[in-house]
């Protein structure tokens, strides 16, 4: 018997397809997205699992009322805990199908993909399919901003950086996305090796797969639009960018040579003597406290190139033109290390920690962000 207003779960054969979809305070978007994979996914057996963080907007009780009357969705709910990566890898070992599609809540990834991926994956061409922005075809239209799209390219490339290479596919151009389809034997065998860390659960995946597969996952990318938020806003902010490096930090800081890390941490500090020494003298001479700081700072981090360039990456050395694209990535790179230390400091130093602990967390944050990124982006091997 079916009661109106009910969907039956699973008609006539069993669940095709589990739909994962992280949200925090993402409200007014919950309905629209039934409504949209509703429509998506008409030919599919499909259940809709929506992971939420406790989001003081009432998205919970929203999934619930959605819920009780639809039986293909479900809601996952979290206290005390926040992060879209763990939110997902919860979402799915919660899920029942033996395919998994992992799609945001906020109605920015085009669903209508989602069966597009579903064959790619069925047929047995990759392990994972990823609905990319960056493929032929593809569109990133729904990056709100200049910064955003700076930023997505320059995480873009510290990703390319160390995504393991299987021969026959070529590097995957959006290693961000988080959209993506894959059946749940390969996620299962991964599971255990995920770090779980920040927000981009398919790098996670993918940089995992080997530990759990024994060999480099075979991921295909698939065209597809990036829409613009219409609904609430983006959670992409300072703490995620450091959530993203230490997850890449995580990965490959193995393997790099103890005695370079020494030596760049050595010029850093060099670098807070010279910086100390610029402040001091831009007093002397009577600048007022914020430009001798300025002025300092900046003394300090082209004090660091320099040294960095003679001594830490000797074998690789830049000259001329090398220079100016090395320079200018040098300054940006380690205006984000800082940034990014500072702010760890600052958290910890909130969450009652002592000033000393706070700040050597912070700066060893800084340090090794910045000399792996130098090391991977403007000093290559
Ligand atoms: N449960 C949970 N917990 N969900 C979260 C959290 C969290 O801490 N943070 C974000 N989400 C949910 C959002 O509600 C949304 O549905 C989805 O995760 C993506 O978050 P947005 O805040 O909308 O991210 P974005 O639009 O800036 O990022 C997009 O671009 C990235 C590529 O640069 C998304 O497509 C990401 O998935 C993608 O990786
Ligand atoms: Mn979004």
């Amino acid at each position: 018997m079916t009661v109106p207003g009910r969907i039956d779960p699973a008609p006539g054969g069993s669940l095709e397809i589990s739909v994962v979809i992280p949200c925090f305070r993402e409200r007014p978007n919950i309905r629209p997205m039934v409504a949209a994979l509703d429509a998506a996914l008409a030919e599919l057996r499909w259940e809709a699992i929506f992971v939420d963080d406790n989001s003081p907007d009432g998205t919970a009780e929203e999934i619930r009322a959605v819920a009780r009357t639809d039986q293909r969705v479900r809601g996952l709910r979290r206290i005390g805990r926040r992060g879209l990566a763990s939110a997902v890898i919860e979402g799915i070992l919660s899920s029942s199908a033996e395919m998994v599609a992992v799609i945001d809540g906020d109605l920015q990834h085009d669903e209508t993909q989602i069966p597009v991926l579903l064959e790619a994956v069925r047929s047995g061409r990759c392990d994972i399919a990823v609905a990319s922005r960056h493929a032929e075809g593809g569109d990133a239209a729904g990056l709100s901003s200049a910064w955003r799209h700076r930023l997505s390219e320059g995480g873009i490339r510290m990703a390319q950086a160390v995504l393991p290479k299987r021969s026959g596919f070529p590097p995957l151009r959006d290693p961000m996305s988080g959209f993506f389809l894959c059946e749940r034997r390969f996620f299962d065998q991964v599971a255990p090796y995920l770090s779980g860390h920040g927000f981009k659960i398919l790098l996670d995946l993918i940089l995992s797969a080997p530990r759990g597969t024994g060999e480099v996952p075979r991921v295909l990318e698939l065209p597809a639009r990036f829409r613009p938020r219409l609904q609430g806003e983006s959670k992409l902010d300072a703490l995620v960018l450091v959530q993203f490096a230490a997850m890449l930090l995580d990965k490959f800081c193995r393997g790099l040579l103890p005695l370079r890390f020494l030596s760049f941490a050595l010029v850093g500090l060099a670098g807070v003597a010279v910086n100390l020494l610029v402040l001091d003298a831009g007093l002397w001479f009577g600048f007022d406290f914020n430009k001798s700081q300025v002025i300092a700072t900046i003394a300090a981090t082209l004090a660091d190139f320099w040294l960095n360039n003679t001594l830490t990456y000797r074998d690789r050395r830049l000259r001329g033109g090398g220079l100016l694209i090395g320079l200018p990535l040098f300054l940006l790179v380690c205006a984000i290390g800082n940034v990014a230390g500072i702010g760890i400091a600052r958290a910890l130093y909130d969450s009652h920690h002592g000033w000393q602990p706070a700040g050597a967390a912070g700066a060893a944050i800084a340090v090794v962000w910045n000399y792996a990124m130098s090391s991977t982006l403007i000093w290559r091997a």
